[in-house]
């Protein structure tokens, strides 16, 4: 019985303790501090397991045609590019204050299947400034940034540059 009254008086503080804190403005909502440790690594499993999880019953293509990679390219030098930069290219401004920090690519690229990065594009990120793309393309557009995403990690900074003077020329004169 003692145990049981324990408990409630403990649920009880609790609750007040959260409605003090919601009600007192306490708490920091500002981007420039870090997640202490133990809830970061909670955070950040939840995510990858979370992916890993959703991600499963997705069958990604055998292998993707070098037309799907530059079509993705355009889609990420238009849009990804300002958080998560590229060879070569550092984040914009929109990505440098965000928190958590918009993972390099060009790094962290290759720990995930195609299935999980088309996952992750489509469906976005709770929480963090990762959009859902799903409102605006279609699977096929979102196929072809898996195939130039999964690029980046063997992409030279000069191939990048290239592709961007390729994109940004002007059509051939007819
Ligand atoms: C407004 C900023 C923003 C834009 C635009 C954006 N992302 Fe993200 N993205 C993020 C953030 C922030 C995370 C980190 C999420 C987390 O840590 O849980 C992320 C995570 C990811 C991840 C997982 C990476 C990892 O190593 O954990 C992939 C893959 C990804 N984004 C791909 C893309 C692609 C492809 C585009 C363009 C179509 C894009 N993102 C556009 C902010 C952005």
């Amino acid at each position: 019985m003692r145990c049981i009254k324990a408990l409630i008086v403990l649920i009880v503080l609790g609750a007040l303790g959260g409605l003090a804190l919601i009600y007192s403005g306490l708490f920091n909502v500002a981007v420039d501090w870090k997640d202490p440790a133990p809830i970061a690594w909670v955070v950040h499993s939840t995510f990858i397991n979370s992916v890993k999880a959703h991600a499963r019953g997705i069958a990604a293509p055998a292998s993707f045609t070098d037309a799907q990679v530059r079509a993705g390219f355009l889609h990420y030098k238009e849009t990804c590019v300002y958080c998560h930069g590229g060879p070569g290219k550092d984040p914009g401004d929109i990505g440098k204050g965000l928190n958590p920090e918009p993972p390099y690519l060009v790094d962290t690229a290759k720990n995930w299947q195609p299935n999980e990065i088309f996952w992750i594009v489509k469906n976005g990120v709770r929480m963090t400034g990762m959009p859902s793309f799903a409102p605006v393309w279609k699977d096929d557009d979102i196929w072809n940034i898996v195939a130039f995403v999964q690029k980046l990690p063997t992409l030279k900074d000069e191939e990048y540059a290239r592709m961007e003077q390729e994109a940004n020329a002007p059509p051939p004169a007819r």
